[in-house]
């Protein structure tokens, strides 16, 4: 098996998510690559939790479809998933002595018994330790490295006490001997170890990758207002920015947040905030202060299901609209998208980069399933990047320093305060080129003409998109964020049964790198575009800067895309 799908479910507050990261984290540890998914309740205990461990030794584009081995801790996760437990799966479930009441036979499907809940409450007088007694099970039925295991809990559970360490290896090896005595393995699923274990992968989330790429970028300051799903990008950096004399404001809300990244900012250093959709509204107003005062800023937006307080654990790609088009006035800024864990770093230092070089807000979206999803990636390489800084006021010339100087660009050098000559006044009122306030029909032309300039060297200035596959084709299909990597691995799939079929992989979703799109599109007979909102924002974006009348394919139900839903549209429209 080189590609193997476990799936644990369970209530929130039972150690699902725990059980996970140790998975995941011992099959890194293994040499494998690995892509998690986890979506669970908004409430802090009850409610449906669920976290999903793709491995593999190929390279994973996404979640995948369905899974190969469930393991339910209750009742309701195995209601939630029994539709899937298709012949050829595997089940591990709590009983007797738990949740579950019933023996369960399904068809087809192996189904491995253990009373988890029972074991950890009457032998080990700890029911904390049910998840671990799963684990141990899955450890010795599936192959998952025993000993890395068994250091995850060392890690994770050691601040707790050794004897919680030591309740919970005693659960490993209560799960272990259950199999062996109950049991023979039925099933082919293992999840195996690769020879060569690379010291340079590492695991993280999507959002400490946001966070590492910052850090690469140069960021030194961070404010922002805590919020699911976006909280861990300043977790993260909460434990980075103090080694590089960075600093991290959280401020009173949203609002505020985003005033401190300007003020700082505007004062020299590279700054960011995170948030996600309610928090992008309340930053509105201060986004075009951004635009119209010409401050560079990174505003991380980590996407949940909206609106209002919505559905704020789960996975959706809505707030596009606000993010190109929200607030008043004509503001350009520009919204770059991020494809995965990897991307997550890369298109973070990209967004400081365009900050930086066009004075202008940056917002990078990402979303709920790729801020909570872990990844083994290759180690980033700070050297490897190319860092941008702005262009700055240079004292002592002979010219009397314009702040808002017309260019070819758009772009004028910028002073930081206390540089002598550089005093200029800094407001979100129109001004003329020396930054003085100005009402006249004139300047805000002029200035508009300006701020808009910069746009046009930034659809050049972000790498092109990129094709999979090439040559005419049937059907193409062009999405974004992180639903990219979906598509990647359903086009894959369309073209190995022999379909005509390409896609597209913007990541600069504004402004659209409209010249490539327009070729693409060209090439094909029908444009697909799925998405994860129920407007389809893209597609709507797309035929109103393009022209390209697509197959709008949204889907809303708080979960993300699986390739065999986007393989079998692509079939669908391709007839
Ligand atoms: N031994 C000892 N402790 C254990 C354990 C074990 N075997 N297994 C789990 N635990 C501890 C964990 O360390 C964690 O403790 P901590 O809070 O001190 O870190 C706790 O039990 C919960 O376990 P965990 O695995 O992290 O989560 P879970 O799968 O039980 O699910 C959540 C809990 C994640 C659903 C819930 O806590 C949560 O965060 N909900 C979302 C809240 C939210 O963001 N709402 C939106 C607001 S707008």
């Amino acid at each position: 098996m080189s590609d193997l799908i476990i799936r644990i479910g369970g209530e929130g507050g039972e150690g699902i998510i725990s059980a996970g990261d140790m998975v995941a984290q011992a099959a890194a540890r293994s040499g494998l690559n690995v892509l998690t998914f986890k979506t669970f309740p908004a409430e802090i205990r009850g409610g449906y939790a669920m976290y999903q461990i793709r491995f593999s030794k190929d390279e994973i584009k996404s979640e995948g479809t369905g899974f190969n081995v469930f393991c339910a801790f209750n009742q309701e996760a195995l209601d939630k998933n029994k539709s899937q437990l298709i012949p050829g799966t595997v089940l591990v479930y709590d009983y007797p002595g738990g949740d579950i009441e019933e023996e369960v036979k399904i068809e087809g499907v192996t189904c491995y018994a253990i009373p988890m809940s029972k074991i950890a409450k009457k032998d080990l007088d700890m029911y904390r330790a049910k998840n671990m007694v799963a684990l141990g099970l899955l450890s010795y039925v599936f192959d998952i490295a025993l000993e890395s295991l068994k250091d995850t809990i060392r890690e994770k559970f050691g601040k707790k006490g050794q004897a919680v360490v030591d309740t919970n290896m005693k659960a490993i090896e209560a799960g272990i001997n259950y199999f062996k005595e109950h049991y023979k393995k039925t099933d082919p699923f293992t999840m195996g170890h690769t020879d060569k274990v690379d010291k340079d992968i590492i695991l993280i989330s999507g959002n400490e990758a946001v966070g590492l790429g910052a850090l690469i970028a140069g960021c030194n300051f961070l404010s922002c207002y805590p919020i699911t799903p976006a909280t861990e990008v300043a977790i993260y950096l909460a434990g980075e920015l103090p080694k590089v004399d960075g600093t991290l404001v959280q401020a009173e809300d949203e609002i505020a947040s985003l005033a401190n990244v300007l003020g700082a900012s505007y004062a020299g250093a590279k700054a960011m905030t995170s948030t996600s959709g309610p928090g992008l509204s309340l930053m509105q107003e201060l986004l075009g202060l951004a635009s119209m005062a010409e401050i560079p800023c990174v505003v991380v937006n980590v996407q949940r299901g909206g609106p209002s307080t919505g559905l704020p654990t789960k996975h959706e790609q809505s707030d596009l609209f606000m993010a190109v088009h929200g607030g008043h006035g004509d503001a350009p800024r520009v919204v770059l998208s991020a494809e995965n864990v990897a991307d997550a770093v890369d298109l973070t230092v990209l967004a400081f980069n365009i900050a930086e070089k066009y004075q202008i807000p940056v917002l990078l979206l990402t979303d709920g399933s790729l801020g909570f999803r872990t990844e083994s990636i290759k180690r980033p390489d700070p050297k490897k990047y190319t860092i941008v800084n702005r262009e700055r006021f240079k004292p002592g010339g002979d010219e009397k320093y314009l702040r808002y100087k017309l260019t070819e660009s758009g772009v004028s050098a910028m002073s930081i305060p206390g540089e002598v000559g550089g005093a200029y006044i800094s407001t979100g009122l129109e001004h003329s080129q020396s930054s003085a306030p100005s009402f006249t029909p004139e300047d805000h032309i002029k200035m508009s003409d300006k701020r808009f300039k910069k746009m046009e060297g930034i659809a050049d200035f972000v790498p092109p998109p990129e094709e999979q596959g090439s040559g005419p084709a049937d059907v193409g299909v062009i999405s974004w964020g992180s639903t990219l990597g979906t598509v990647r691995e359903a086009v894959d799939m369309a073209r190995a049964e022999g379909l005509k079929v390409k896609a597209l992989h913007p990541k600069l979703v504004w402004p659209l790198q409209e010249k490539q799109i327009k070729a693409f599109a060209a090439s094909c007979k029908k444009i697909l575009i799925p998405e994860v909102n129920k407007q389809g924002q893209f597609a709507e974006i797309l035929r109103g800067k393009t022209g390209i009348d697509g197959i709008s394919y949204p889907i809303y139900g708080g979960l993300p895309f699986t390739p065999k839903q986007i393989l079998e549209k692509i079939k669908e429209v391709s007839k």
